[in-house]
């Protein structure tokens, strides 16, 4: 039999049917609640509130388990590869070989982008921050693409969006970082991988000098894997909401990456560097910035410690901390921001006030480590994180669409001023 909640408002009972998922995650539906009682639910920044039902992203923060499609995330970062992880989140299945091959070939095919986008990049002066200039060059793919202003065109269609949109994002970050830093852009290599093809176009010294590096290129595609999806997070929710409104994947994706730029969400792993620069400057001395950490009247937080979601460890955060180890000693980096990152670790790792609050470093911190040890610049960080996260966009716009999900139209208390006469201006 199905099971039900009740929930009595005013003496009466009404009846909520109780949904469960294939992981026995259990939700209240409440989709009737207000046209039965009148009465709507509150939830600020949605914290308990199911917006969507899923088969993508299966996360459990306290046992903190991540997984895309069911396979657990530690496989997926040992075995498989970034754009193989792409295709499972956006179809559903680790592609075969000859699926693998035709999607990857797909994507060489549209690493090039249309010559006039040059012109609106030549728009945005070098102060831009390259996340604005990103998600513009992103909406701009409807003027070059008008038929995906119609999501619902053809399978073929969107299946070319999807592939322009994980080809050419690449390109379009590594040139959002040309205009800050003032230098002519490079063009995509495609006798590289996708992560080797992007460092060549960030390389500040002419691309024909690029050399690839294994090392950087493998770290890289780890972190983008680690990013890849992460359920209904702030920019993913963002997504979702406009993609509902039938908007087109690249707005949707331009949607995406604005949510992603504050400090909050995609921006803390560039707010850890900040910190650890400022730590630095100060003399460099952790201990007293711990002191700080712990006193709760000195206003100041560790960035990229602790999890909204994962109440014990980041899953990601355990596999990248190896590659973090690994970059660093293949690399031989000698950095005294990094060396400041590795004893707050130490401290956090160790220390009960830490312990019992849950702060341990979460993914943002090592992967802000990782980046900086790679010579990849600050500003660019939260560009990374849109990177990687880029197939759980589109895997969630696709299967939000394919769903027919109704467009998102929250609810609200409404606690302003009562109906009150107007009074002309020269009366007030
Ligand atoms: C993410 O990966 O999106 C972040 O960890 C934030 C979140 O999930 O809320």
């Amino acid at each position: 039999m199905a099971k039900t909640a009740e929930l009595i408002i005013d003496g009466k009972t009404y009846k909520l049917p109780i949904i469960e998922g294939t992981e026995h995650e259990v939700a209240i539906d409440i989709g009737n609640l207000r046209d039965e009682s009148g009465v709507v639910t509150l939830d600020l920044g949605y914290k308990n509130t199911g917006a969507t039902k899923s088969a993508i992203t299966f996360l459990d923060g306290d046992k903190g388990i991540l997984r895309y499609r069911g396979y657990a995330i530690e496989e997926l970062a040992a075995n498989s590869n970034f754009l193989e992880v792409a295709y499972l989140l956006v179809f559903g299945e680790l592609p075969t070989d000859e699926q693998y091959k035709k999607f990857t070939d797909d994507i060489k095919l549209h690493t090039m982008v249309h010559e006039d986008t040059r012109k609106i990049l030549d728009g945005f002066p070098s102060s831009a921050h390259p996340m604005g200039v990103l998600a513009s060059m992103f909406c701009a793919q409807t003027a070059f693409y008008p038929e995906s202003l119609d999501p619902n065109r053809s399978s073929e269609a969107t299946y070319l969006s999807i592939v322009r949109s994980l080809a050419k994002m690449p390109t379009f970050a590594a040139w959002a970082y040309k205009n800050a830093v003032g230098h002519p852009v490079n063009y995509p290599d495609n006798s590289l991988d996708y992560c080797s093809r992007f460092m060549k176009m960030l390389y500040a010294l002419p691309a024909e000098q690029y050399q690839p590096d294994p090392v950087v290129a493998d770290a890289l595609d780890k972190l983008l894997i680690l990013h890849a999806d992460h359920e209904q997070n702030c920019s993913t929710s963002t997504v979702r909401i406009v993609g509902s409104s039938k908007a087109s994947i690249y707005s949707s994706i331009s949607a995406g990456i604005n949510a992603l730029w504050g400090p909050l969400h995609g921006g803390a792993n560039q707010e850890v560097i900040l910190m650890l620069e400022q730590i630095k400057k100060d003399g460099g001395d952790t201990d007293k910035w711990i002191a700080k950490a712990k006193d709760k009247n000195s206003g100041f937080r560790l960035m990229g410690f602790g999890h909204r979601v994962y109440k014990n460890f980041d899953p990601r955060a355990k596999i990248i901390k190896k590659a973090a180890d690994d970059v660093l000693k293949k690399l031989g980096v000698n950095d005294p921001v990094l060396d400041i990152a590795m004893k707050l670790e130490e401290v956090a790792l160790r220390d009960s006030y830490f312990i019992e609050r849950k702060l341990y470093p979460n993914v943002d911190f090592y992967s802000g480590i990782i980046y900086r040890a790679l010579g990849i610049p600050v500003d660019m960080f939260t560009v990374m994180f849109a990177m990687g996260r880029l197939p759980g966009w589109i895997a969630q716009w696709k299967e939000l669409r394919e769903n027919k999900e109704p467009i998102g139209r929250p609810r609200q208390i409404y606690t302003g001023q009562n109906l009150r006469p107007y009074v002309p201006i020269k009366k007030r």
